[in-house]
């Protein structure tokens, strides 16, 4: 029932062409205009890289609970996002909203579980990004 009702979901925001592919410039250039901290940027792309490719529109898993992770931050569903009818969980947000080109919600939504769990709160991270080397982003500076 709910991989039915996810799937109405990504089909819906695909109709309606709101989930976007990002290049890896385009997403720095997102990052920055959300407020991420420079010093962190090279982080943060890796880390979108690793959950999602930059596809604002996958949702992984179930994971080994049976939650699902949504967006380009693959945020949880368990603890951050709700996929009832109203916004809720730590992020007081809905988890459908995450899988938009509009990252605001995500973006505020990232911050917060840093805030909290700094950046091993992502296995992308821990797996893909800690202690290794980051993207390189000179391309991508104006
Ligand atoms: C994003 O890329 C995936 C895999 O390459 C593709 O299936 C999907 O249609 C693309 N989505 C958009 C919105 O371009
Ligand atoms: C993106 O979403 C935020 C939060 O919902 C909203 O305030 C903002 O106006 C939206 N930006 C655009 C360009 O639609």
């Amino acid at each position: 029932m709910r991989l039915i009702l996810l799937s109405v979901i990504v089909a819906y925001s695909v109709k309606y062409n709101l989930t976007k592919n990002f290049t890896r410039c385009d997403l720095v250039k997102e990052l920055r205009y959300q407020g991420f901290p420079e010093e962190q940027l090279r982080t943060w792309v890796c880390l979108v890289e690793a959950e999602s490719s930059r596809r604002s529109d996958v949702i992984g898993g179930p994971d080994d609970d049976g939650s699902y992770d949504f967006g380009l931050f693959q945020i949880n569903d368990r603890y951050w996002c709700s996929t009832g009818v109203n916004p809720g969980k730590g992020c007081n947000v809905l988890c459908k909203d995450l899988l938009t080109d509009n990252i605001t919600k995500a973006s505020l939504c990232a911050m917060k579980i840093y805030k909290q769990q700094g950046f091993s709160a992502w296995l992308g991270w821990k797996n893909e990004c800690y202690s290794q080397t980051l993207p390189n982003l000179r391309k991508c500076n104006v």
